[in-house]
């Protein structure tokens, strides 16, 4: 068995080689660990002092720490030379270090739930248009039944660029711009912004809609029933109640407004649906003759549906989120939640 006194001097000259023959900052770790570390070799020996003979003892000592300390002092120089020459590089380049995790993007709610209100309807084989949202006065209200001066205007808090050019109010001029270039049959959905001077915790001046419309021969209001139901039932929940409540449009007849079960309440009472158990989600009906003849279709031989939903809406009632600005004020805590 070597001595002590051979073993520190061996570790000093194999320690000092190995020191020398570091190039890359990264290395200075794993050998300070396996030298100088509290579990290092040094520690090691310095244990085994007090087996060695008493009379020995402060010699071995004292020639262990100068040992030690010279080391110590060449990690350093060494430590600062490889900063210098250019190793500074390697330095913020640790292999061992855990990567640096990046935090997912994510879609925005709104476009989250208008991507799924498509997608349930383009699996019942609905075709997606987009059209513009600076719209002419024609196809936001006149071929939609509204002409001039009818009240219906008033309800739409209209944004004007001039007196024909306007932001939608709506996505149902689709319809008109769809029929009047294709014949039917149809079976459309056309998703969008739109724009209103309006704004309160349930109104924002541009929010978002899905429109929708089928014509073909012999479609009837149990063909909207039976669309929306499966709609409401996807985007939903399996027995969600539904309730179609006659209403009125310029551009359907007849008209409805569709309403679900309270998802708060479960159809007891609550603020939400201020007491009545239902909750709109969106308008529709049969499109009304007048529409058809405007853009060229015979009423007597085509009929169809329409329907247009809030997808701003849908995402509350969802989500159960009572506040509709919140979905852009851009807060990211808010955000993150979806
Ligand atoms: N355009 C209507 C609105 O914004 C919604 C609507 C109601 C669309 C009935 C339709 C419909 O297609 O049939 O208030």
């Amino acid at each position: 068995m070597p001595s002590m006194y051979d073993e520190l001097l061996r570790l000093k000259t194999v320690a000092g080689e190995e020191l020398s023959a570091i190039t890359q900052i990264g290395e200075l770790e794993p050998f300070r660990v396996k030298y100088l570390g509290r579990k290092g070799e040094f520690t090691l020996v310095m244990r085994q002092l007090g087996q060695a003979p008493p009379e020995e003892r402060p010699r071995l000592g004292q020639l262990a720490n100068e040992i030690k300390q010279d080391l110590e002092t060449a990690f350093a120089a060494q430590e600062s030379r490889l900063a210098e020459s250019g190793g500074a590089t390697h330095a913020t380049f640790d292999l061992t270090l855990p990567g640096r995790t990046v935090p997912f993007g994510k879609l925005h709610p709104v476009t989250q739930v208008m991507d799924a209100v498509c997608a349930i309807f383009e699996g019942l084989g609905f075709a997606v248009a987009e059209g513009p949202d600076v719209e002419v006065d024609f196809y936001n209200f006149e071929a939609l039944n509204i002409p001039p001066h009818h009240p219906a205007r008033a309800m739409h808090d209209t944004f004007y660029v001039s007196d024909s050019l306007l932001l939608r109010t709506h996505t149902s001029p689709m319809q008109a711009r769809i029929m009047e270039k294709e014949p039917p049959p149809l079976r459309m959905i056309a998703p969008g912004k739109v724009y209103r001077c309006d704004s309160d915790i349930t109104h924002t001046p541009m929010f978002h809609q899905v429109e929708g419309f089928l014509v073909d021969r012999h479609i009837s209001f149990a063909d909207l029933k039976g669309v929306l139901s499966v709609f409401i039932t996807k985007m939903f929940a399996e027995n969600t109640p539904i309730r179609f409540r006659p209403s009125f449009f310029p551009f359907t007849e007849p008209s409805a407004e569709v309403d679900i079960g309270c998802v708060i309440c479960g159809g007891k009472g609550c603020r939400v649906c201020k007491n009545t158990g239902w909750l709109e989600i969106l308008g529709a009906g049969m499109i009304d003759p007048e529409v058809f003849k405007k853009v060229g279709y015979d009423p007597e031989e085509y009929s169809g549906f329409a329907f247009g939903l809030g997808i701003e809406r849908i995402a509350m009632l969802k989500y159960g989120i009572t506040d509709i600005r919140l979905f852009y004020e851009n807060d990211l805590r808010f955000l993150s939640q979806f």
